[in-house]
């Protein structure tokens, strides 16, 4: 498997730290300081479903491939306006697809898991084409009252299309169930014989547990990725991370031992946009020409399970 095309999509509206802190009490300076984003796109007059058919065109128009020719389409979201039908049913007509296709909600590493299932229907002669889509609309489930996780996310949608090749080495998946450390709960309709009925709330976070299992367990999927493909930290060229926080990221880096210009960043202008921001920023590398045939790539993500995930690519 190998990439063959890839778009992106972000809301038009831009939104600064300092716009943040006229109505929350917070301050560029601490946002800045504890996360490294200075602004995030937002939603305002467009919808998810926009965003996400925007990168898909994009990423087929890339590949060179005409819709028909897709296979498969694979969906990361972890929620959006629909409950059901899945966000991929929604695209499909848009996008000019005419392929099945399923959602996959693996949170932040949905990207990385996405890759994993693509990779499998390929060796299994299931497809030939397939296109992964990341479209995440965090902001709509935010507190807005709290200062303490709207800071952190920014809207967007990332795709990908990936075709036959050798470029995808392994991927390495960890679960480690623990909803209290990042959820969010839906409501649901009152039925006559429930007892205990959930109202639904926005999105919880134990934000500092989150980053010390984010730093370690995203440290040790990439290690082992590595050490199964006998690939050593420094012969890697890029790390491409779930752009979550820039110290998270710093933490990985340290525990790698590799420098600073290996890990490419984009969360200063987007935030934590989910499952989307691996191939945000992957689209953004391959736009500046950053990344060359045979370099080694590895891909991480981590979000609310626990889950995290990391990949490696030889690139094609
Ligand atoms: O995709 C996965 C999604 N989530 C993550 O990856 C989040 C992982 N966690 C983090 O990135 C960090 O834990 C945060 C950025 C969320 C918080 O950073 P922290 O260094 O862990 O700060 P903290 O929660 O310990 O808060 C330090 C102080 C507290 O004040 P006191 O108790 O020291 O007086 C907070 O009340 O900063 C305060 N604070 C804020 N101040 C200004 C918390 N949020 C804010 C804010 N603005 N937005």
């Amino acid at each position: 498997m190998k990439v063959i095309g890839t778009g992106s999509a972000l809301p038009s509206l831009t939104v600064s730290n300092d716009d943040l802190a006229t109505f929350l009490d917070t301050s560029d300076a601490w946002i800045s300081t504890r996360t490294g984003i200075k602004t995030r796109h937002l939603l305002s007059n467009e919808t998810l479903y926009d965003l996400a058919v925007e990168a898909a065109n994009k990423a087929i128009s890339a590949s060179g491939l005409t819709p028909d020719q897709i296979d498969f389409l694979l969906v990361s979201n972890v929620a959006n306006e629909h409950i059901t039908p899945g966000l991929s049913c929604i695209i499909q007509k848009r996008i000019g697809v005419t392929c099945p296709g399923l959602d996959i909600n693996v949170a932040c590493a949905g990207f990385v898991n996405a890759l994993m299932l693509a990779d499998d229907m390929m060796k299994a002669g299931r497809a030939k084409y397939v296109l992964i889509v990341c479209a995440e609309e965090p902001s709509k489930y935010c507190n807005w009252q709290e200062r303490d996780t709207s800071i952190l996310f920014g809207d967007g949608a990332g795709a990908v299309v990936l075709g036959p090749g050798n470029a995808f080495k392994n991927v390495h998946l960890t679960m480690i169930s623990d909803r209290d450390v990042l959820y969010y709960e839906r409501h649901m309709e009152k039925t006559p014989f429930e007892q205990k009925q959930v109202e639904g709330q926005p999105l919880m976070m134990k934000g500092k547990d989150l980053f010390r299992t984010a730093v370690s367990e995203s440290a040790k999927d990439v290690q082992k990725v590595l050490e199964e493909e006998k690939v050593s930290a420094s012969d890697v060229d890029y790390y491409l991370l779930h752009q979550a926080n820039k110290r998270i990221i710093e933490g990985i880096r340290s525990i790698l031992g590799q420098p600073e210009e290996k890990f490419p960043t984009n969360i200063e202008k987007y935030g934590n946009t989910s499952s989307a921001s691996i191939p945000i920023l992957l689209d953004e590398m391959l736009a500046e020409n950053k990344i060359k045939k045979g370099d080694k790539i590895v891909m991480s993500a981590f979000g609310a399970g626990f889950v995290s995930a990391a990949c490696l690519w030889e690139w094609e």
